[in-house]
C-alpha cells in the first residue's frame, strides 16, 4: 500500500522530519518560507496530510471551491485559533494540536518576561550594549519588586498552573485566578492560588496580571481598554497565550499614558508585525513567540504531530484530536 503524501509547511527539528521520512511520503520545506493562502489552499486539495505551524492560516475560506484531498491538520503547536475549525469539521478534515509538552517551556517565558520588565532587564541591557553605562548609582534602572507580590492569572489550565506554581512557590507571591469553570479549591490550593469570580476582580488586586487562556473568538480582545483600566497603576501585564487576546491599540495607549506601569509581550495581534509605537516603548519587554522554543519542547512537539498522523493513517484515534 502506498504511503499517505503529507506536507510540512515549515522547518522542523532535524530527529522530527526523519522520523516523518521514513513513516510518510512527506514534503518537506527545506526553505523555510511561509506559504501564501494559495498554498495552503493547493496543499489542501493535493496532500492527505497537511502539518501546519500556528503561523499558517486557515480561515473558512480556504476549505471552500474545489474538492479537499487532505483528510487531517496535524497542527504543530497547542493553540489552533489560526485554523477555522467548523469550517475543518465541516469538510470532514481531522485536526490535531501537541498540548501538555510546552507547559514548563511557556510557563517559564512568561516568568522571564515578568522579572525581565519589572526589573527593567530590557532597559539595561539596551543601554549596556549601546556603551551607555557609566556605573552603579543608587537611582540607576530601579524597577519593582517581585517577591511577595501579587500575581493574578486569567485561565487556569496547564500553563496557568504551571505559571501559578513557578509564582508562588519560587517568588511567595498570592496568586489568584480567573477561570471559566471553577476549579476545586484542593486542586487550586497545590498551586497556592485561589479563584475569584471575576476577570475585574483578578485585575483590581493584581500587581501583575499574566494572561494564559486560548485565543480566538471568545477571548478575542478580552483585555480591553475598559479592563486595563482596572488593573492597578503600578502593575504589568503579561502576554504569552495569544496575541488577539489584548486590544493591542489599546494597551499601547494605557502604556504611553502610564495607566499600567508596563508590560511583557511574547504575541501579538498581527505577528510578525510589532507596531512601531510598542517598539518604541522603554516599559515594555518584548519576545517574538518563544514560549515554546527549546530543543526538547519543539521536538516532543513535532513528536505528537507524528504521533497524532501515525494513529490516523493507522485507523486509530489520534490522541490530540481537536474536531
Ligand atoms: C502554541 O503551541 O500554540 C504556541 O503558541 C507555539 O508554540
Amino acid at each position: 500500500m502506498s504511503k499517505p503524501r503529507i506536507l510540512v509547511t515549515r522547518r522542523w527539528p532535524a530527529s522530527v522530519e526523519a522520523v516523518l521520512a521514513e513513516r510518510f511520503d512527506v514534503t518537506l520545506n527545506t526553505d523555510d518560507v511561509a506559504l501564501d493562502a494559495a498554498q495552503l489552499r493547493e496543499a489542501l486539495s493535493t496532500y492527505d496530510a497537511v502539518l501546519p505551524t500556528v503561523s499558517d492560516r486557515f480561515p473558512a475560506s480556504l476549505f471552500e471551491g474545489g474538492a479537499i484531498q487532505t483528510k487531517i491538520l496535524g497542527n504543530f503547536g497547542v493553540g489552533f485559533n489560526h485554523i477555522d475549525i467548523a469550517a475543518a469539521k465541516e469538510k470532514g478534515v481531522v485536526v490535531t494540536n501537541t498540548p501538555g509538552v510546552l507547559t514548563d517551556c511557556t510557563a517559564d517565558i512568561a516568568m522571564l518576561l515578568l522579572l525581565s520588565v519589572a526589573r527593567r532587564g530590557g532597559e539595561g541591557e539596551r543601554e549596556v550594549r549601546a556603551g551607555g553605562w557609566t556605573g552603579w548609582r543608587p537611582t540607576h534602572l530601579v524597577g519593582t519588586k517581585v517577591t511577595g507580590k501579587t500575581v493574578g492569572i486569567i485561565g487556569f489550565g496547564r500553563i496557568g498552573r504551571a505559571f501559578a506554581q513557578r509564582c508562588h512557590f519560587g517568588f511567595g507571591m498570592d496568586v489568584v485566578f480567573y477561570n471559566r469553570s471553577a476549579i476545586d479549591p484542593m486542586e487550586a490550593s497545590r498551586y497556592g492560588a485561589m479563584q475569584l469570580q471575576t476577570v475585574e476582580e483578578v485585575l483590581e488586586v493584581s500587581d501583575f496580571v499574566s494572561l494564559h487562556c486560548p485565543g480566538g473568538t471568545e477571548n478575542k480582545h478580552l483585555m480591553n481598554a475598559e479592563r486595563l483600566s482596572r488593573m492597578k497603576p503600578e502593575a504589568f501585564l503579561i502576554n504569552t497565550a495569544r496575541g488577539d487576546v489584548v486590544d493591542e491599540a489599546a494597551l499601547i495607549a494605557a502604556l504611553e499614558r502610564g495607566t499600567i506601569r508596563g508590560a511583557g509581550l511574547d504575541v501579538y495581534e498581527a505577528e510578525p508585525h510589532v507596531p512601531e509605537r510598542l517598539r518604541a516603548l522603554d516599559n515594555v519587554v518584548l519576545l517574538p513567540h518563544l514560549g515554546s522554543a527549546t530543543e526538547e519542547t519543539r521536538s516532543a512537539m513535532g513528536m505528537k504531530v507524528v504521533d497524532n498522523i501515525t494513529a490516523f493513517f493507522d485507523g486509530r484515534e489520534p490522541p490530540d484530536r481537536v474536531v
